[in-house]
Parts: C-alpha cells; structure tokens; sequence
C-alpha cells in the first residue's frame, strides 16, 4: 500500500502516548482499581460501563461493546480520519511524521486550501452583514442587502443565519481573486475561482446567497449558492476538491452533532433550506445530502452519530424513487437496535415550508410517526403483486429476496422475516422456512467463512480463538512459543493470524492490546480482534497463564494427531525413514 504511514512509525507513536491523557483530555475519567471508568461518549447510559485501561491501553465498552486503541478513539471520538490522528498524535508527542512524499498517490491536502475557504466563509458573512452593499433597487429601504432582504422574506432568522455561517458573494468577477492574488492556483484547486482559458482566474460565485458546507469538524470545505431570482442553476455547488467529496459529505451534521452529541435521530432532507428552516424551528438533527442521492458512505456516517435515520422526502414521484434509493443504501447497516423511517411530505410541501405551517411540535410527531423500513419495503413490492394468489405471493418473496438479503443476519433481519411471514399468511414460525427460503441460495457462501470471520465470530471458542484472546490479554504469553510456523500445518481458522501475532509479539516484547488492535486494525482481522478484545473470559489475570498452556496443550494434541497421521500415511506407503519411525513411535507413547 504505497503511500502508508510506515507501521514501525505508528508503532512507535503509540507505544509513546498514553491512552489516559487522550481519552481523559476529552471525557471525564474516574479511578476504578487499575482502570479509569466514565460514562461512554459513543452511547447514551447513566452509569459508567466504559473503561480505559492504562496497561492494555485500550478503552472498551461493555454498554455498546466499543474498543480500540487511542487512535481509534480519536478516530471516532473527533471524527478524524487516520492521517489527521497520527498527525494529531505525533505533534503532541514531538514526533516528526516521516517523508511521505515517496510513492505516495494521494496528493497531499495543503492546510491552505482550508484557510482560503475560510477566508471566503468569513467574507461572505461580512458582505451579507455590511449594509448598503448591493442593494436591491428600491425594493426595500435602500440600506439593506439584498441577501438580507431575501432572507427576511423567507422568514430565516438571523441567529440560524449565524449559527449556519449563511453569507452573500457579492455580484462581481473578482471580490476573492482579487484579494488573493498570490493564491490563484489554490483558489481554483479549492473550487473558489475559475480558471480563464487566457490565464487567471475568476470567482466562482457571484451575486448569490452563500451555504458554506462543513466537515465534521468544522472546517469549510464547500460552499452552496442560491440566486435570489428565477435564473437557473438555482443552487451553484462548490465541484469536487480534495478537500470536498459531495458523496461523503452531508450538510448541517457538523451543526447537529455540535447541538447534541448523542441524536436520538438523524432527519435526512432534500435542501439546504430544509435543515436551516427546521434548526429554526428548534429540530436541530437535519442533515441534507449535496443534490445527490443518500449513498452508503452517508449512512455509515449517520449511523455513527445516532440509532435512527428518518428520511424526510417529498411525497411525488421523484421524492419516492429518491427515498427507494436512500432505503437500498440502508440495507447493509440494519444491525440490531438500528431503526430506518420515512417520512413523505405533502405535494408541493418541503419540509421548510411544512415546518413553518404546522410548527415544531406537529412536525415532531410526524417524525414519530414516520413509516419504518420494513412497512417502505414491503408496501412498494406489494403494489404490483397479488398476494391473495399463489404465483403472486411466490413473485412477492422473489422481489424482497435480493433486498433482505443485503440485510445482515441478526434481530433486525429476523423481525422483519417474522413481519414477512404475517403479511404472507404463513403459519406463526414459518419465518424459520421464510429464511432458509429467503437465503438458501447463498448456502455455498456460508460455508466458506472469511477469515475475518472464523477468527473472532465464531460462537464457540475454539482454541485457536481463545489463544488469541489470551495473548492479547497478556501479551508475554507470546513467549511460550518458540516455533509458531508448526501450527501453520493444523490449517485451523485463526492459525495464520495466530501464527502471526506470535511472530509479531517476537519482535515487539513490549506491545500492549492497543498496540496489537491499532497493528491488524482496518486488516481483515481488524474487527474480528476488537471483538477478542472485549471477550469476557472470566478468568482473573493470575489464572490466564495457567488457561493458556491448557489452550496450547489442545493445540499441541491436535498437532501431534495431524502428525500422527502423516506418518501413519508414510508407513502405509512404505517410504518412512527410520527417524519417522521413531517419531512415530514417541507420539504414540505420549498419547
Ligand atoms: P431544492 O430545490 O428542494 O432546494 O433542491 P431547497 O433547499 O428546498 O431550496 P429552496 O427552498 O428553493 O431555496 C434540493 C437540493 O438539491 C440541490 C441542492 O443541494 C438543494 O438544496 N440542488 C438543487 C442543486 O444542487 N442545484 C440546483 O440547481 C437545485
Ligand atoms: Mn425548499
């Protein structure tokens, strides 16, 4: 992977932070025994069950089940990607980041892009407040903005005008390029201004209303602009910049998760007036994609912030294929405790105009009320078939067949069998038949688990498993092994990564459970290890030594039969050499 941050590097840095001062620097932490305890930032509880332990150097959650390494608090807690953190983290402990210019294919964000958005964001709320700019030819008193006139008459206050940094890009060719001159290649890479075939550049944006558009941390990374007549584009976006990916990002999150950090739910909107006129009117959770459809990167990102996603979309035909769009999209995240709802607003209503007409509270209810996914789902495939017949409801299962599958297996998956199997008037417990009917054809995948998955979803513990878990427990244990590769030949699921960590435990004696999660995080075993991570073994730290050998014990049984076998094999085959002989022989009498 060319242009990675080298591991040595990051194993470095973690091993110098301490997980305490991250994670205490931002949630307030008690002493608890070894550990420190709080009330968990990533889900709503009343009494603590996180817990940051200063010697694996991980924090877990038994609440949510969440856990990870200080980066990957980071990561989560301040929505930074991975770059930003380690960035972050070798700055606060004076680590110079190494070269990475070498090989590396993503071009490298220069943090000016960021102040130029800014400095725009700035200007445009300065022109939209200085009064007597562009007035509006005597439609109004002739001291007044036009674009302050235009909200006034869209009745959008000036405390949510400030509280969405809304400006005004006065008309005009050069307001921006012309103060920064010297920054011409950067106001085009940021989507300010606009090349000229003759040289130079032009502002982007004129003579419009200005949205600009945040990142999760609050940074401006593009901006929306309105035209306050009937001239078309009605909304001009900022183009795709390296600092701006329109299918990532999502208008007003920034602004909710500053409200709240814990959304009961996250209304999806069409418009950007929709979130602006809803934050007025006291519902502070509305996100709006960027004239795109609600994509999977959108959802993830959603459900990082809350449980439930309403999607608020008009009630015509385009609303409806729209919200159809966002539902396929949702599919994959539908975990246990997750809830998706729609919510179809009046024809030639928005949610702007709706919340203005029926208030805050009416509109709070409707969202209550709104339409969950599985009642969505099945009513749109029931529109073409007849389910009182038998061809139709056979048509009727086929259609729901490649959606629910995407669904994973879980709760959620099997309510919405249950529901299934109602609507279809099979018997109460049909849903058992419902799923192997439903999922039969994926049989073949199902027995080839990934390895990801023999290694941390198994429901027994498997020794292997458990081996894991143990070293990374204690990762001193690791030392008991001298010769991992003989485990290679059990061919277990789990035996390469074990193998692995025993070899990767070798060279770094020192490693913690941070260390190890942060080494395979984003790997294959990645979230198979964050669940080991928290695997409750019930056995006290003196007793894990001791389970441990037993573990390897099973393990060295096992090897000894498989090599047992092998000779056995070789004997019939008449080619053992004398020494296998007695090999054999001295397994058979440890036996
Ligand atoms: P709407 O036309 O519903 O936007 O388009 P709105 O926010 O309700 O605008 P008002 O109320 O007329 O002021 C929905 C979204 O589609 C994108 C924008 O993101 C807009 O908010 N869009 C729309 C564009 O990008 N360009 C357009 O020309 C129109
Ligand atoms: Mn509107």
């Amino acid at each position: 992977m060319a242009g990675r941050i080298p591991e040595q590097f990051i194993d470095q840095l973690v091993s110098r932070v301490d997980i305490v001062d991250v994670i205490g620097n931002r949630v307030q932490l008690k002493k608890a025994g070894q550990n420190y305890q709080a009330c968990c930032p990533f889900h709503n509880e009343k009494t603590p069950s996180f817990v940051v332990s200063p010697n694996k150097q991980i924090y877990k959650c038994f609440g949510c089940g969440v856990s990870g390494s200080a980066i990957k608090f980071l990561m989560e807690y301040d929505n930074m990607e991975f770059r930003e953190v380690i960035e972050e983290l070798a700055k606060s402990a004076g680590m110079e980041l190494p070269d990475l210019q070498q090989g590396y294919t993503k071009p490298k964000v220069s943090s000016d892009l960021y102040e130029i958005t800014e400095f725009c964001s700035k200007f445009f709320q300065k022109s939209l407040r200085d009064n007597g700019g562009q007035n509006n030819g005597g439609q109004n008193n002739g001291s007044e903005n036009i674009a302050v006139h235009y909200l006034k008459q869209r009745d959008v206050s000036g405390e949510v005008a400030a509280l969405f940094a809304i400006g005004y890009a006065p008309p005009g060719w050069d307001n921006i390029t012309s103060q920064l001159r010297s920054q011409q290649k950067e106001l085009i890479e940021c989507g300010m201004a606009i090349e000229k075939e003759s040289g130079g550049c032009y502002d982007r944006f004129r003579d419009r209303l200005m949205f600009p558009i945040r990142d999760r941390r609050g940074r401006t990374i593009a901006f929306g602009g309105r035209v306050m007549s009937d001239e078309l584009p009605k909304y001009l976006n900022s183009p795709e910049t390296p600092i701006f990916h329109k299918g990532r990002e999502l208008y007003g999150l920034y602004e909710a998760i500053q409200h709240s950090r814990h959304l009961e739910n996250i209304l999806v909107v069409e418009g950007y007036m929709d979130v602006v006129a809803l934050a007025q009117f006291d519902i502070n959770n509305a996100v709006a994609t960027l004239g795109t459809s609600t994509s999977k990167d959108h959802i993830e990102r959603i459900f990082k912030h809350t449980e439930e996603v309403v999607f608020c979309f008009d009630g015509d035909k385009a609303g409806k294929a729209a919200a159809w769009r966002a539902l396929e999209n949702t599919l994959f995240a539908m975990q246990k405790g997750r809830q998706a709802k729609f919510l179809f607003v009046d024809e030639g209503d928005d949610p702007d105009t709706m919340v203005r007409r029926i208030g805050t509270e009416q509109f709070k209810a409707l969202i209550k009320s709104a339409q969950p996914l599985s009642h969505f789902l099945f009513y749109t495939l029931l529109t073409d078939c007849d389910i009182g017949t038998l061809d139709g409801r056979s048509r009727f299962l086929e259609k729901c067949k490649p959606l629910l599958q995407q669904i994973p297996k879980g709760s959620y998956l099997d309510l919405l069998l249950e529901e299934l199997s109602k609507l279809t008037h099979l018997k109460l417990g049909d849903a058992d038949k419902l799923k192997s009917l439903l999922f039969s054809s994926n049989k073949k995948q199902d027995s080839q688990p990934v390895k990801a998955k023999s290694v941390g979803n198994d429901q027994q513990k498997s020794p292997i498993r458990s081996a894991i878990a143990f070293m990374m427990h204690k990762p001193s244990l690791a030392a008991y092994i001298t010769d991992p590769d003989i485990y290679q030949s059990l061919n277990l699921p789990g035996g390469d990564l074990f193998v692995e960590m025993i070899k990767y435990l070798h060279a770094n004696p020192n490693a913690h459970m941070g260390l190890i999660l942060e080494h395979w995080r984003g790997s294959e075993y990645g979230s198979a290890l964050a669940k080991l991570a928290t695997f409750d073994h019930m056995i006290p730290d003196e007793g894990i030594e001791a389970e441990f050998n037993g573990t390897l014990g099973q393990l060295n049984s096992a090897l000894a039969t498989y090599e047992i076998t092998m000779l056995e094999r070789k004997m019939h085959q008449g080619d053992i050499t004398l020494e296998e002989q007695q090999r054999w022989q001295q397994l058979i009498s440890q036996r």
